[in-house]
């Protein structure tokens, strides 16, 4: 595991080079995206990127973690809403290489079956983009006495529906239920940066990066995994015991420690 810590700005740039180096490489990516407040910095930079024609999508294709059930597309509030803001808009990736869980199936069963299958058809994920919930989550996989490997409908913990509160104009608009990627087309992508930003993540990263790896911290089954780089501001990184911290690199102003 890679970690490395910086301001937002040095985070969004060195996730920028680090997507700009997976399609170089392999332009017919497989990418796995997140949403929320901290994939924002990502975007932000990607889309600059992109109009600096430093970065090409029309090759990739994407598979978002998640969708909310019962959020129709055009909701502002729904992913696919989100990443069209943020993202698919501003870019070449094409909107039907874009996948999306459909948070409107009238059978959200056979709509995870479908979007599991998805993703094995495209041979897996090569690169997953993560974020972390302040309970240790990634995608929506909610800590519990069990994680679930494939795609599935998860019940939103209190705790992130009152996180993601603030994104709707009343708690009580936050939908109960998600569908997720699960952990293992997460565990099983080729490549994974996970990035979190903010001292309220503090404890989550310290949890996950340091902790013993237990479904009460989701985020923890990353320990296990051979390719993953952690993108950490320095409130994010402020718990991390001393043996990680050493371990870190700062990211260079240009964004070049990886
Ligand atoms: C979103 C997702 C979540 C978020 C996490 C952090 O697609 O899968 O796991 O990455 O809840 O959200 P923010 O960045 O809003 O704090």
């Amino acid at each position: 595991m890679r970690i490395r810590i910086g301001s937002e700005a040095a985070i969004g740039r060195l996730a920028g080079e680090l997507i700009v180096r997976q399609l170089r490489e392999k332009p017919d990516s497989v990418l796995g995206l997140a949403t929320g407040s901290t994939a924002l910095v990502v975007y932000r930079e990607w889309v600059r990127l992109y109009r600096e024609g430093r970065l090409r999508f029309a090759k990739a294709r994407s598979f978002n973690l998640d969708e909310y059930v019962g959020l129709p597309s055009h909701h502002p509030q729904s992913y696919r809403a989100y990443m069209r803001e943020h993202l698919f808009r501003h870019v070449d990736l094409p909107e039907d290489s874009a996948m999306i869980p459909d948070g409107t199936a009238a059978d959200p069963e056979a709509e995870c079956r479908r979007y599991e299958a998805a993703i094995e058809a495209c041979g897996g994920i090569d690169w997953q983009l993560l974020g972390i919930g302040r309970n240790g989550h990634i995608g929506f996989n909610e800590p519990g006495p069990c994680l679930q490997a494939n795609t599935h409908v998860a019940e939103l913990a209190e705790e992130t529906r009152k996180a993601n509160a603030r994104f709707f104009s009343s708690p009580n608009e936050v939908p109960h239920r998600a569908i997720t990627v699960g952990m293992g087309a997460i565990l099983k992508a080729r490549r994974i940066v996970l990035v979190a930003i903010g001292e309220e993540k503090a404890a989550a990263v310290r949890d996950a990066l340091a902790g013993p790896v237990t479904t009460w911290v989701p985020a923890s089954f990353l320990q296990l995994h051979r390719d993953v780089t952690v993108l950490l501001d320095d409130g994010a990184a402020s718990m991390l015991p001393d043996r990680l911290r050493e371990q870190a690199a700062r990211i260079g102003e240009r964004g070049d420690a990886a």
